[in-house]
């Protein structure tokens, strides 16, 4: 088990990483408040995962509350929200009743504001259970639900006690799910790390065989690099920002098309191809390494094409986008393959031939 952390003062906590952690319930004993505790997870994970991770916690004397969700992008919403708090207070839960969350970023994303919000905060452990959320969601306290109208529109900074990322819980996971994984680790490659993103040029057929060495590497250099963002800039003044490469666009693109519809690893997909055309034609990246961030992509199985919509609901769809500031269009661009900025007022126009080219 590799052991990394996330140093944010007496709120810093460890990212555990590697094989069997499901069952290992003595990583998460010491954090538990009272001998009680939450699962949070939907009903697709539960049937794999949650006997397992309930009779481990069950056998070392923590009593649980299981709490089975609806599971899909377009659950992750106030109603949903709702079930975890009525199901908190039929069980009679306490502020010290820890939220574990079993599952995806949607359930990370949910249970993370449940605890955010229940009672004025109660301890939350991540247990992520997909490619994407052990890469990414599970690690730096962003929680959320969306607006119909806008991607995690309302949430809450929160960070867990701890992520524990059980690397064999990818055994079960859909290709496509996989894939969706994918971009997120390309994208950390490509904001912070260009070695990191010729080893993925070098290993991408590994990680989609599912190798476990090569998913180890890949989940464990993202957590660092995510780790390190995290720690500089927790609530996003500045470099967080960067993490969101290719986001303004792909939030749109899940907004637009209805949540749920393009996956977010697919949505980021298409959206860092946007954001790389768009950092071209800005005049930081070079054609060269657009195509190459194009290809790595492809070969992901990811879309590298936005859907059609007009660019005026492209536009309208990212002016609602959390990135807006000041009414003006943020972006981040690459000025290399491993190094990127952010970028205020970019003008319309430029966007608008950006969408043109890489849409429909
Ligand atoms: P998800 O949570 O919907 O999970 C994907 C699918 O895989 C679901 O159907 C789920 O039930 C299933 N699943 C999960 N684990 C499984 C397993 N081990 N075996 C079989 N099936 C499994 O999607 P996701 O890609 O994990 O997360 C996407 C969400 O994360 C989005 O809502 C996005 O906004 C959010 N996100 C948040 C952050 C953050 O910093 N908080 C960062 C990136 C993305
Ligand atoms: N996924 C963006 C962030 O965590 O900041």
């Amino acid at each position: 088990m590799r052991t990394l952390s996330v140093a944010l003062g007496e709120r810093s906590y460890p990212i555990f990483v590697g094989q069997g952690l499901v069952d290992n319930a003595a990583l998460i004993i010491p954090l538990l408040p009272q001998k009680r505790a939450a699962i949070v997870t939907n009903t697709t994970i539960a049937p794999l995962y949650l006997e397992r991770l309930s009779d481990a916690l069950t056998k070392l004397g923590v009593a649980i509350v299981p709490i089975v969700l609806p599971d899909g992008e377009e659950h992750k919403n106030w109603q949903t929200l709702n079930c975890i708090f009525d199901a908190l207070i039929d069980h009679r839960c306490e502020r010290r009743t820890a939220l574990i969350a079993l599952g995806g970023g949607v359930v990370g994303d949910m249970t993370g504001f449940a605890a955010a919000t229940w009672q004025r905060g109660a301890p939350f452990i991540q247990v992520p259970t997909t490619l994407l959320a052990q890469v990414d969601s599970s690690v730096g306290g962003k929680t959320a639900i969306n607006h119909p109208q806008g991607k995690n529109m309302i949430g809450a900074f929160y960070q867990p006690r701890a992520v524990i990322a059980d690397l064999d819980t990818l055994g079960t996971l859909p290709d496509r799910e996989l894939k969706a994984g994918l971009a997120e680790v390309i994208k950390h490659g490509l904001i912070r790390d260009a070695d990191f993103f010729q080893w993925l040029e070098g290993n991408i057929d590994a990680l989609l065989a599912r190798d476990p060495v090569a998913l180890e590497y890949a989940v464990v250099r993202c957590c660092e690099i995510k780790a390190e963002i995290v720690a500089l800039d927790e609530r996003e003044e500045h470099v967080r920002a960067l993490l969101n490469f290719g986001h303004t666009f792909g939030h749109a693109i899940e907004a637009g098309l209805g949540f749920g519809t393009w996956l977010h690893g697919e949505a980021i997909g298409a959206g860092m191809v946007m954001a790389a055309d768009l950092s071209h034609r800005l005049g930081a990246l070079g054609s060269t390494d657009v195509s190459r961030i194009e290809r790595l992509l492809l070969r992901a199985g990811l879309p590298v094409i936005g859907p059609t919509f007009a660019s005026d609901r492209y536009l309208e769809l990212m002016s609602v986008d959390k990135k807006a500031r000041d009414g003006g269009l943020r972006f981040i661009v690459l000025d290399q393959i491993g190094a990127a900025s952010i970028r205020s007022n970019v003008p319309s126009t430029t966007v608008t031939s950006t969408l043109k080219a890489r849409s429909g």
